[in-house]
């Protein structure tokens, strides 16, 4: 898809918006994950990068009942949903979602317990936000990052070309283990996201909100083939999951 152009933009947005989360993951992921860290200060200092709308951050926030989370996305609607959802649970007071760019993050060094990110550190690739983040740790500081990776070798053509163009960097749990070590950090732990993980919360609310939009853009090709690429990403899925999935990767500052 081509995100220089506003109105492809605008077509994505129809479809992400006002849905429970923005990649694959659940509430049991995050939390099989946040196990994995160990014990936290009870005042832990949480970052949460690439939060979408929220949904592991508010996870975050009940499971870790006294820490101070931030959460950042560079798209102000994810933000404020974010917000929204912090307070109707009332933890607004130590849940604050902001505009902000993970390449560049506005954070003093080595003041944070806990660096959570679920499904977005590829976009500025997963060896430059290890090693970016690593010095806004404390020591002992733990990070949590789930990521994108093949789970089989040699997928079927169509499977090949769709990463090929999406992520062509994707590793696979091997390699992505390397560089947790060859980064500076220590692996706490490591697990791949069930099925269940992409459908619940991620690709079935996504495809009833394609439904529901087919008749708004009725005539409108190029919209039309913005939702039919949707479902086909989910299709691949369905037919090739077994050869790719997501990873959760929780590491510890050497
Ligand atoms: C796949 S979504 C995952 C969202 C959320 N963690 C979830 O699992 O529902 C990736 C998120 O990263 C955000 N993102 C992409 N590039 C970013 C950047 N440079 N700085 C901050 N956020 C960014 C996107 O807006 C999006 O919300």
């Amino acid at each position: 898809m081509d995100f220089s152009d506003p109105r492809m933009v605008e077509i994505f947005f129809s479809i992400h918006s006002d849905l429970p989360r923005e990649g694959p993951g659940s509430r049991a992921t995050t939390e099989k994950a946040l196990a994995l860290c160990g014990p936290l200060p009870e005042d832990a200092r949480v970052l949460d990068i690439g939060c979408g709308p929220g949904q592991q951050t508010m996870d975050l926030a009940e499971l870790l009942p006294g820490a101070t989370i931030t959460a950042i996305d560079n798209h102000p609607p994810f933000v404020d949903e974010a917000n929204r959802r912090a307070k109707a649970a009332g933890v607004d007071d130590r849940v604050k979602a902001k505009v902000g760019d993970m390449t560049a993050l506005d954070v003093e060094p080595a003041s944070l317990d806990l660096i959570w990110c679920e499904g977005a550190a590829y976009s500025m690739g997963v060896d430059a936000a290890l090693k970016a983040w690593k010095p806004l740790l404390k020591p002992g500081g733990r990070l949590a990052l789930s990521e994108a990776v093949w789970l089989k070798a040699n997928p079927p053509d169509d499977l090949r070309r769709f990463w090929d163009e999406e992520y062509p960097d994707m590793r696979d749990v091997p390699a992505c283990r390397d560089l947790v070590a060859s980064c500076g950090y220590s692996l706490l732990g490591d697990f791949v996201l069930p099925d269940s993980a992409w459908w619940d919360d991620y690709y079935t609310p996504q495809l009833a909100r394609i439904e529901t939009l087919r008749p708004t853009y009725a005539g409108d090709a190029t919209a039309l083939a913005v939702l039919d690429e949707a479902v086909e990403e989910s299709e691949l899925h369905r037919t090739h999951g077994d050869y790719y999935g997501y990873v959760f990767l929780v590491m510890a500052v050497d």
